[in-house]
């Protein structure tokens, strides 16, 4: 079995190590590889590491002559996700629209049968409208993504799910919540970084500054893991996955896990700033059962183990 991992960053690298760890050799294809970077995560002598742009329909068909290729996982993202769309919209949309259109031709002219995508949690929280209440004679019948980012991760799944369709191929999106976890170079979405700042304050004793607004996590091992499980699982049902730790964690609680894990630490609650993309609101936590149903996913890393696995992490790169 081999597959080929476009996007070799917070999850892509993670993805690669659960992999090599199980002995394949993925192919990991980056528009700009981190290799220093990478090997904090993962043995590069592991895996095949090159450079190419998911956005070059050519990049990924030298990638598929490098070996027989079986799956391909899509994690290739533009910088600062949602706060990066914001602020570039058109990059954004032809990265996450077109980069996934190439990948899904792709698999279709190559015959490669199952293709695993990330997709987001801000299809459940980024959404306004559905006044309709599902009618669907009527215009307002479902709720619309209202940032650029949701709109193009509803687009990932739905073109996704029509190839799966229309061509026979398994295919999976997995709605990651934000993603924390180990990683050294520029790469996540904005509350990777703040969790990234926070968890490295509190190791190195300094202040650990919190986001002021409930937030659902999901450890970077954890979302790998899911993605591995979709690769193998034999009925993706509907194909669509909530990947988060399955539970919210208002910032009063996370100090609270912050201070157990680092006895002492200084917090400091930190409101987000006015318009931010991704603070305030009432949500529900995502709902896991299919990914359980389907993947066999349950999360391995709640919030404790979470911060004590991380630290280890830092402690090690900071030791260097
Ligand atoms: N990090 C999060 O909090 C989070 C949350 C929900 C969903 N996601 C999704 O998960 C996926 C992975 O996110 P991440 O946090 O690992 O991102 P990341 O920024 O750490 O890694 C993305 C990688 O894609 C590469 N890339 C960018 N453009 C490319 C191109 N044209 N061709 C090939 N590679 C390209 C980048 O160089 C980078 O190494 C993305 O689809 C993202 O939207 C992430």
């Amino acid at each position: 079995m081999t597959t080929l991992i476009i996007g070799a960053g917070l999850v892509g690298a993670q993805v690669a190590k659960i992999l090599a760890d199980r002995g394949e050799r993925p192919l990991v294809m980056d528009a700009r590889p981190q290799r220093d970077v990478l090997e904090r995560i993962v043995d590069a002598s592991a895996i095949d590491l090159f450079e190419g742009d998911v956005l070059k329909p050519l990049s990924i068909a030298a990638a598929l002559t490098r070996a027989k290729v079986d799956a391909i996982v899509h994690t290739a993202a533009n910088p600062l996700l949602t706060l990066g769309a914001q602020r570039n919209p058109y990059a954004a949309i032809e990265l996450n629209i077109m980069g996934l259109a190439n990948v899904m031709e792709s698999a279709r002219i190559h015959g490669i049968g199952r293709v695993v995508v990330s997709s987001s949690s801000v299809l459940n929280r980024y959404q306004s409208g559905g006044e309709d209440g599902a009618d669907l004679s009527k215009e307002e019948a479902v709720p619309r993504p209202h940032t650029f980012y949701a709109a193009t991760k509803q687009a990932v799944e739905s073109i996704g799910l029509n190839y799966a369709r229309s061509f026979g191929i398994a295919f999976a999106a997995l709605r990651y919540c934000p993603v924390a976890g180990p990683w050294s170079g520029p790469g996540g979405g904005g509350p990777s970084g703040i969790f990234r700042a926070m968890l490295e304050a509190a190791v190195d004793g300094r202040e650990a500054v919190i986001p002021g607004t409930a937030m659902e996590w999901v450890y970077s091992k954890d979302a790998a893991m899911a993605t591995v499980q979709a690769l193998q699982a034999p009925d993706l049902g509907r194909g669509v996955f909530n990947i988060t730790m399955g539970r919210i964690y208002r910032p009063e609680e996370l100090a609270a896990e912050l201070q157990r894990a680092f006895p002492g630490v200084r917090t400091r609650i930190e409101a987000q700033p006015e318009g931010s993309t991704w603070s305030g609101g009432d949500w529900k936590p995502a709902d896991l059962a299919r990914a359980a149903k389907h993947l066999g996913y349950v999360p391995q890393y709640p919030m404790a183990r979470l911060l004590e696995d991380y630290a280890q992490w830092y402690r090690a790169l900071r030791g260097r």
